[in-house]
């Protein structure tokens, strides 16, 4: 059965990445929700899509720039506020959802940051409620050295060749691609492998019942409601 993982939370409706998008995503019958992490200037592990807070906050500058008390202070919409992974963990800790953490870290690969979320999971002990993913590869290669018990994923966002071999040699679990590059033949390499798939970011109804119907793993989606209706579970 096809899972349903909000992106960003419920991105459609509510400020990205914040506690109200992860909130609401909760009250829908997702089963797990995506987000993106960073590292602040004193460490603080924070969830945030981009590497600057220009976009989606009333403030400017590089996340890596600054302390968590100067981020804390900005408006990330609808009086939200910049979350860090530890008050997200607050809030989903005793419900049953997972959780995609996406480590951002292509254009800045943070140190440490691998080893600091992979801490908290394990303080937690929410390792089978985890599902990493990044561009960075080798970043998902050290999580799986770190932690080989908490699932790993590459991400991809162009068409490649043997695409699941690939990953599978590499260790990890699943795939995480585009949804457009995914082809007939792209699933069924992938699966063949036995690698799951995870593809972003399926928000049209046509696209859910697509790659719902060719048994996609999980589809990440910006709008879970719509998600929820398409699987039949309204
Ligand atoms: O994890 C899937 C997707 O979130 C990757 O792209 O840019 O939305 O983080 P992006
Ligand atoms: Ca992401």
């Amino acid at each position: 059965m096809t899972k349903n993982f909000a992106h960003r939370g419920f991105c459609t409706r509510y400020p990205e990445n914040t506690l109200l998008s992860f909130q609401k995503a909760q009250e829908t019958k997702c089963d797990g929700i995506e987000m993106d992490v960073h590292l602040a200037r004193d460490g603080e592990v924070v969830i945030i899509h981009d590497e600057t807070v220009d976009r989606t906050t009333n403030g400017k500058g590089f996340i890596k720039d600054m302390d968590y008390a100067e981020i804390r202070k900005l408006d990330a919409g609808s009086g939200e506020h910049i979350p860090t992974l530890d008050e997200y963990f607050d809030l989903v800790e005793r419900t049953p959802l997972v959780t995609n953490i996406e480590m951002k870290n292509s254009m800045f690969w943070y140190r440490g940051m691998e080893e600091k979320v992979i801490g908290m999971i394990h303080k937690r002990k929410l390792e089978d409620r985890i599902i990493f993913s990044s561009f960075n590869h080798f970043s998902m290669l050290k999580c799986k050295k770190l932690a080989p018990e908490i699932r790993a994923g590459f991400l991809s966002y162009s068409w490649f060749i043997d695409v699941g071999a690939y990953t599978k040699k590499h260790g990890m679990e699943s795939i995480h691609p585009d949804y457009c590059s995914l082809t007939d033949e792209t699933i069924a390499e992938i699966h063949n492998q036995g690698i799951k798939i995870y593809t972003y970011t399926v928000n049209k109804r046509k696209d859910m019942e697509r790659l719902a119907g060719l048994g996609v793993d999980c589809l990440i989606t910006n709008d879970p409601a719509l998600l929820d209706d398409v699987l039949g579970r309204t």
